[in-house]
């Protein structure tokens, strides 16, 4: 891919570009932010480390819009991160309306995009993104349950002491605090852990998933997370660059899937280099059919709070 351009030099998009740069997924990554300096020094940050990561990726950062000009990627991770005490849907109004002035930058100069939307609350602005930009729902997702399954993963390793490398979570719904861990479709090397785990351990792995992100935010006091969810962005990317046809828990747009339409949420999504092939419906329990309709109705409520409910 020629041309990977992210709105947002803050600790997400500088670190999502390191890593997409690292792995030469494209030909040149730009970086596009509203504080003059920040783009610009964060570009020359990663470019300097080309000769000792090996990458040959171009990184430049700017300004002007008009640099991410035929991008085939545009991430947009621009916007308030949360700070302590805040759910995603507190960023609402104030994201959607950064959110709605960089969409028609990416109309204008990369109208042929895939765009992957990071900026919470994601379930609602990848919504948003679908209404502005009128594009095929395919090319539109966010970024949700793989870094949530990520999460998953790794407390399932720190609680079992299996590798990481043998662990595959999947984790549906919003993201947020009535995601949907499905303990069922979670795995050690194909073994699910519901043959593993005791239901009071996986009661405590699914609950401390769903509050992931809020336990870095605690812990970091001054920032939110960035690593885990530029690897789990770089994870999206590659499937897409590589034409992969990887199944990754994203938001995506609901055409009566699990039962829900005209809403974006996180569900196993089909990546390959057309953006969202199509989405896989997995048998849930009742309970897990609940708490799905529980975070759909969450999302549903923000969207009616802007106006946004069809
Ligand atoms: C997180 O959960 C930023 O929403 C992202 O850390």
């Amino acid at each position: 891919m020629k041309k990977i351009a992210i709105f947002g030099a803050g600790r997400v998009g500088e670190s999502t570009a390191q890593f997409l740069a690292r792995e030469e997924l494209a030909e040149e990554i730009v970086l596009v932010d509203i504080f003059d300096g920040v783009p610009q020094g964060c570009a020359l940050d990663i470019q300097e480390s080309a000769p000792m990561f090996n990458f040959d990726t171009i990184v430049r950062g700017d300004t002007d819009p008009g640099i991410i000009e035929g991008a085939g990627i545009v991430i947009i991770t621009a916007g308030k991160p949360r700070k302590e005490g805040m759910s995603r849907s507190d960023l609402l109004q104030a994201n959607m309306d950064v959110v709605g002035g960089l969409l028609q930058h990416i109309i204008k100069w990369a109208p042929d995009a895939i765009l992957i939307m990071v900026t919470n609350p994601v379930d609602v602005l990848t919504y948003y993104a679908s209404k502005i930009t009128q594009w095929p729902k395919n090319r539109i997702l966010g970024l949700s349950g793989v870094l949530d399954s990520g999460r998953m993963a790794s407390f399932i390793a720190e609680e079992s002491g299996f590798s990481s490398k043998d662990i595959d979570a999947m984790v549906l719904g919003g993201h947020g605090d009535a995601m949907v861990p499905v303990p069922q479709y979670t795995c050690v090397h194909g073994i699910p852990i519901t043959e593993l785990l005791d239901s009071e351990t996986i009661d405590r792995i699914n609950d401390r998933t769903r509050k992931g992100g809020a336990e870095i935010i605690h812990l970091k006091k001054t920032s939110s997370a960035y690593g885990a969810p530029a690897a789990a962005i770089t994870n999206m990317v590659d499937a897409i660059v590589h034409d992969r046809r990887r199944i990754l828990p994203c938001v995506a747009m609901l055409d009566n899937q699990y039962g829900q339409q005209h809403l974006c949420m996180g569900v196993p999504a089909i990546l390959d280099r057309t953006g969202i092939a199509g989405v896989v419906e997995l048998s849930l329990t009742d309970s897990q059919k609940q708490e799905f309709e529980k975070s759909a109705q969450m999302i549903r409520d923000d969207l009616k709070s802007v106006d946004l409910i069809e």
